[in-house]
């Protein structure tokens, strides 16, 4: 039995459309935090058939998690034996985030182990990339960035950390529903790309907001940072707003939050957010403002993405 874990992610450049589906190849590179303690343990083991536990429960055949997760594992582990996955989330069930970046990626470290494949860390994010895209950027903590590339294959399609460290940044997680979202990541990138007028300069802003970014991190400009996570988390947003028909995932709450949050900013306090394909947003800040951040949203559920590090 081998035992893997991989860190989830939020990406400050956003991943919002694919130039190929089956090998999900993204149009445009992305930039992402992980989320340290926040992520996926994944066991893999032979066993008599193949069988699958989430979170402690027992996962039917039938179901859509079943499938998908085995339908990736016969891709990536062609001719392979029997399996027993188990699995289990330290990311809260109830806090909305996404955990398919964690699980394709544990999941792939967990069958690189248990296999002996010993593939290095570029091949294991192409694989990771084949379940969900964001899977590529979770093999590694810190600042990660996916590359877009251009071959057809995606031999050129994958992600690798950034060096910078960031001690003092802060996540914040800022719950608004819990529920699960009406339309998944993958239809709704699909559908903004198709429909969407104004989906042709997404690649031009995305590639401004890479460039401005990496500056950003290598000459610790917070405020930089913020606007640009924010503004690109808001584009993506109006990108789904003007799909046709539209695609809105915020919520009463999170139109109230930002407000709150462009309030406090505004009297001074530098405190950004980003938000992905569901209603919740995540709070970026610097520790020495996490006293006055937690004043005004005392749920938040706060991340030090390099504190350990
Ligand atoms: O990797 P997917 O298919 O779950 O899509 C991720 C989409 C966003 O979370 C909204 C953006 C991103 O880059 O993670």
């Amino acid at each position: 039995m081998v035992e893997c874990y991989a860190p989830a992610n939020i990406a400050l450049v956003k991943y919002w459309g694919k130039r190929e589906a089956h090998l999900n190849l993204p149009l445009t590179d992305s930039l992402s935090i992980s989320l340290a303690h926040l992520g996926t343990t994944t066991q893999v083991s032979e066993s008599e058939e193949d069988s699958l536990c989430f979170n402690g429960e027992e996962i039917e055949q039938e179901s859509a998690l079943f499938r998908k997760t085995f339908a990736f594992i016969d891709r990536i582990a062609k001719g392979r034996c029997a399996l027993r996955v188990v699995t289990n989330n330290t990311i809260p069930t109830a806090s909305g985030l996404a955990s398919s970046a964690s699980g394709f990626a544990a999941l792939t470290l967990a069958l690189n182990a248990f296999f002996n494949w010993n593939y290095d860390r570029k091949t294991l994010s192409q694989m990771a990339r084949l379940g969900s895209g964001s899977a590529s950027r979770s093999l590694w903590d810190g600042f990660v960035i996916w590359q877009a590339g251009s071959a057809d294959d995606g031999s050129d399609c994958y992600a690798y950390p950034l060096e910078a460290r960031w001690q003092e940044l802060r996540i914040g997680i800022l719950e608004v529903d819990f529920s699960a979202k009406k339309i998944g990541s993958r239809e709704a990138m699909q559908h903004t790309a198709y429909t969407s007028p104004l989906y042709g300069s997404w690649q031009k802003t995305v590639a401004e907001d890479m460039r401005n970014l990496q500056a950003a991190i290598q000459s610790r400009d917070f405020t930089r940072l913020g606007e640009i996570a924010e503004g690109n988390a808001l584009a993506m947003h109006a990108l789904m707003l003007s799909a046709r028909p539209a695609i809105l995932y915020f919520q009463q709450a999170s139109w109230q939050s930002m407000h709150t949050i462009w309030q406090l900013r505004a009297q001074g306090l530098p405190l950004y957010f980003t938000a992905d394909a569901g209603a919740n947003l995540k709070l970026l800040y610097l520790e020495e403002d996490s006293a006055k951040v937690k004043d005004v949203f005392p749920h938040i559920q706060e991340i030090a993405p390099f504190a350990s590090s």
